[in-house]
């Protein structure tokens, strides 16, 4: 399989996982990009009679009610059951990097507003170690400067290296977010301890939220490779 069949694969397999959950009343956390969105094309297939989804981003409430699936407030919803996501990096101990869509805030609070995350991916995510994916960390725009300064002494005390800051944006438009902030890409620094360190960016004033996925792993990677889909759960 090649990448893109690996995605729909993984897609395929967490729509396997989910389907005995996927009764009447139940509502689903679904994630962004390119892996989520073959999940929401085969759930949005699946004729399974669940009551609808909470959506990470815009973009996947907009292709969510495009396809029929009824998209819930997550203050309507109450606790998830179960949140499916991809994933731009992820690590044996199930942490990762995400936010490579730019929806990593909002992500991260439909993952922890679950019970279980199903992380869905193609082999190319595997890693040893988090860190050679930018780590995005969601600014309040007017904090942006501030932001890059602290994360650079952070990187400094922490020896981390020496990582360099990328505002995300388009054609020289600065990319906000759905929550109207900014994007910062880190490039180029050792994360040798994820929880430690979202702690610490978290701790900064003027960051929402960063894409380090540490405190809250996945509980099951659905990993797709050349030859199949292998269940993966956190190795100790
Ligand atoms: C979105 O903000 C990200 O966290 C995505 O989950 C991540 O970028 C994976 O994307 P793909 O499924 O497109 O590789």
């Amino acid at each position: 399989m090649d990448t893109a069949e690996q995605k729909r694969a993984a897609a395929a397999a967490a729509l396997e996982w989910v389907r005995p959950q996927l009764r009447s009343g139940v509502v689903i956390g679904v994630g962004t990009g390119s892996t989520a969105d073959h999940f929401i094309d085969l759930l949005a297939a699946s004729g399974a009679a669940f009551a609808g989804a909470v959506a990470s981003s815009s973009r996947s409430a907009e292709r969510l009610s495009r396809l029929g699936v009824k998209v819930f407030d997550l203050n309507e919803a109450g606790e998830l059951p179960i949140y499916v996501d991809g994933a731009d990096e992820i690590d044996p101990a199930l942490r990762m990097t995400k936010g490579g869509g730019g929806a990593l805030t909002r992500e991260k609070i439909v993952a922890a507003a679950s019970r279980s995350f199903v992380c869905i991916a193609d082999a190319s995510k595997r890693v040893a170690a988090l860190g050679a994916f930018p780590l995005p960390v969601e600014v309040i725009p007017m904090a942006r400067e501030h932001v890059v300064r602290r994360l650079r002494t952070l990187a400094a005390t922490e020896a981390l290296g020496e990582p360099t800051f990328v505002v995300r944006s388009t054609a020289g438009v600065p990319l906000v977010t759905d929550n109207g902030n900014a994007i910062i890409d880190v490039h180029g620094w050792r994360i040798a301890d994820p929880c430690r360190i979202e702690a610490r960016i978290g701790g900064i004033v003027g960051v929402v939220e960063s894409g380090l996925f540490a405190l809250r792993a996945a509980d099951l990677l659905l990993l797709a490779g050349a030859d199949g889909v292998e269940r993966v759960t956190a190795a100790t």
